[in-house]
């Protein structure tokens, strides 16, 4: 009898032994990959090239995983779901030519910027409505959900703000006349002026707006990925990575 409880311990024990083992073990619980949440409809930040997600972005968080050490995943999704997805710890960051704000400072942390930009109007080519900023007072504006267009054009109490998913779908809406103008980044403006017949770009500055790479509050991430990003910055890797995607 007494042999047979101590067999019967010894193998629970063992199995004990071999559970705590895998599930500390499983080894490599110790983080490997870095995930990226981004809405890769954003030319030349983030876009498809077949299936691949190329850009601005893509390639400087490549360096930036490399030097760290970590696989780079990207999520692609929304504009409007990378902050949830990275305050919920799904994303390990948002990188998304996004811009600081203040207001969503207060849902996350970012990093050092490591490039600026400035919104833009985009017109049609002939008998544009609106041919300066106070023309945008009172007519339909086209603006991609979330992104700081959204938030600039929306003190316009008097324009009717249509609000797409995605930037090409605002611009789209454009071209068929069923918007006005559309407010977006300038590089991306550049982008879609480029690949689309009987547009054009105003020349109307607004203010400079700075893109950083955002994290959940507290992360200790943080802090890696400015190093990563000042040593990036030093030696000419980012310039090298935004002049191959906008040039001239
Ligand atoms: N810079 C703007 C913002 O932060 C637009 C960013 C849109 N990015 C994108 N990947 N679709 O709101």
């Amino acid at each position: 009898m007494k042999r047979i409880v101590s067999i019967i311990l010894a193998a629970v024990m063992l199995c004990s032994t071999a559970l705590v083992f895998t599930a500390c073990g499983g080894s490599s619980s110790e983080k490997k990959e870095l995930h990226m949440a981004t809405n890769a409809f954003f030319e030349p930040y983030e876009y498809y090239k077949d299936k691949e997600i190329i850009g601005i972005d893509a390639e400087i968080a490549k360096a930036i995983c490399d030097k760290l050490g970590y696989e780079l995943v990207i999520d692609d999704m929304d504009f409007d779901a990378i902050i949830t997805s990275v305050t919920s710890g799904k994303a390990d960051f948002g990188m998304a030519g996004m811009t600081v704000t203040d207001e969503r400072k207060k849902s996350v942390d970012f990093t050092d910027t490591y490039t600026t930009s400035t919104q833009v109007i985009i017109v049609p080519e002939k008998n544009s409505k609106v041919s300066k900023t106070d023309d945008l007072e009172k007519a339909s504006i086209g603006v991609q959900l979330g992104t700081t267009g959204d938030i600039f054009v929306s003190d316009y109490k008097d324009a009717k703000i249509e609000r797409f998913k995605k930037g090409a779908d605002a611009v789209l809406a454009l071209t068929k006349g069923k918007v006005d103008a559309v407010v977006i980044d300038k590089q991306p403006a550049e982008k879609f002026v480029k690949a689309n017949e009987g547009i054009k770009i105003l020349e109307e500055p607004f203010a400079e707006e700075e893109y950083a790479i955002c994290l959940k509050k507290g992360s200790e991430l943080t802090e890696k990925i400015n190093g990563a990003l000042k040593e990036l910055k030093d030696d000419g890797t980012v310039q090298k990575i935004i002049d191959k995607y906008i040039g001239d």
